[in-house]
């Protein structure tokens, strides 16, 4: 594929150059249409029984974002405290919202209890401690399937090396914490990584946990987490996920399951990536170009501080580069490094990449930014973040974040 941007006319005929002459740069903007398709897409994962698919917001709690899902009749998964209240705020009633807890303190679960929202203990002491909060109260344990899968070994959590879940020799111990305290088990949790392209291990993990499933009685639901990926060298003409064909092999393992089980507990599925990844592209300025022992430098406002991924797990982003606000044609390619502004020799967003060539005052812009890119943006380096745009359906701009100030920065401090 030549561009990306213009195969789907992202900025839907809006021009670059004033939308960051308007909010400046690095801006993360968003497209409305292929967030909702996206979304829609998952919503409708399992249709033969009931589902509910739990957008989660690690990915991206951009408010705007958490009303696009809500009114995509999305559910949500929450890790802290903060991502409860954010649901809360953007109009989440507390039955749509799962807590997948890892690692927490009792004012945590304190705090889902007091909202009525169901929570996933994820070892045995953090069920005691929930027993011991919520007697004859209601809850959910994450269950190790044995099998994991992801992009990077910081992303796999399942299978023999991980922080995360209970596992399955210990289920007997589950009963007996529940009988302890009077809890009713109403479901259990998987979540095996982030972003698999083939569906084969994630379909292992779920036959697995629906074995693992059947030692529990009476479940309310059954949650299989997410990973779903999406296609990050989508220029070289990487596919998407096969979310057709992976339906199919999915629904059969849920039907053997259910016809042994006597009935269908509730699904449910909890992705962030596929929702928001390939919504966003994420647009910085070309600041300066040199040639260091034979490598060519571009060197841009898009830190690592703006977007961790690249030096945190050597993750692939496309970049197009835009000049007078057109996409720069892919004939002509030269190898280079594009990096940040940040005071790190790792602060680097494509290594040895062949693109167009680069020049002072182009657009580097950087697609399928929108999971866990301004999630996890710092203010490193005394940066304030970036902001944030939508492209709504309708082709209006608007601003959903705007960019912190030097005060935001300054105003933590007793001065
Ligand atoms: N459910 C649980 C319990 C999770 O821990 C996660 C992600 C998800 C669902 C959503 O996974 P997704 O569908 O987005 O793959 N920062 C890394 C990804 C870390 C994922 C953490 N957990 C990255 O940028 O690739």
């Amino acid at each position: 594929m030549n561009s990306f941007i213009e195969k789907v006319d992202f900025f839907k005929g809006n021009s670059v150059e004033s939308i960051v002459k308007e909010y400046g740069t690095p801006l993360y903007v968003y497209n409305e249409d292929i967030l909702r398709d996206r979304m829609h897409n998952v919503s409708q994962i399992i249709t033969k029984y009931e589902f509910h698919s739990n957008y989660s917001i690690k990915a991206n709690t951009n408010f705007t974002i958490l009303k696009t899902a809500l009114s995509e009749g999305l559910y949500a998964d929450a890790m802290s405290t903060g991502e409860m209240m954010m649901l809360l705020k953007a109009g989440f009633p507390a039955e749509k919202i799962f807590f997948v807890s890892n690692n927490v303190g009792a004012d945590e679960l304190q705090f889902a209890i007091d909202n009525n929202i169901m929570v996933s203990l994820d070892s045995l002491s953090q069920l005691e401690l929930f027993g011991s909060l919520n007697k004859g109260g209601k809850c959910a344990v994450r269950i190790n399937p044995g099998v994991g899968a992801g992009h990077h070994e910081k992303v796999v959590t399942a299978g023999k090396k991980t922080k995360f879940a209970v596992a399955e020799e210990d289920i007997d111990k589950i009963f007996e914490i529940a009988d302890k305290y009077d809890l009713k088990i109403a479901g259990i949790n998987q979540h095996v990584g982030s972003l698999f392209m083939d569906p084969e291990p994630f379909l292992q993990a779920v036959k697995n946990f629906l074995r693992i499933a059947k030692k529990f009685e009476n479940l309310e639901f059954i949650d299989f987490g997410g990973g779903y990926g999406i296609p990050y060298h989508k220029l070289d003409d990487e596919q998407d996920f096969p979310m057709e064909s992976f339906k199919a092999e999915f629904e059969k393992l849920i039907d053997e399951f259910v016809a042994e089980y006597g009935y269908a507990p509730l699904f449910k599925t909890e992705p962030g990536r596929y929702c928001v990844a390939e919504s966003c592209v994420l647009l910085g300025r070309v600041h300066s170009t040199k040639q260091n022992s034979g490598v060519k430098y571009v060197g841009t406002d898009v830190g690592m501080n703006v977007l961790v991924r690249p030096s945190m797990y050597d993750s692939w982003h496309d970049i197009e580069i835009i000049r007078d606000d057109k996409v720069v044609s892919r004939d002509n390619l030269v190898e280079q490094t594009v990096t940040g502004n940040i005071c790190e020799s790792g602060d680097l967003l494509a290594k040895n990449r062949m693109l167009p060539e680069s020049k002072v005052g182009d657009i580097a812009a950087v697609l399928d930014a929108g999971a866990y890119g301004y999630a996890m943006c710092s203010s490193y380096n005394s940066r304030p973040r970036p902001a944030e745009v939508m492209i709504c359906s309708d082709g209006s701009v608007k601003l959903i974040r705007r960019r912190e100030t030097f005060d935001d920065l300054f105003r933590l401090f007793e001065v």
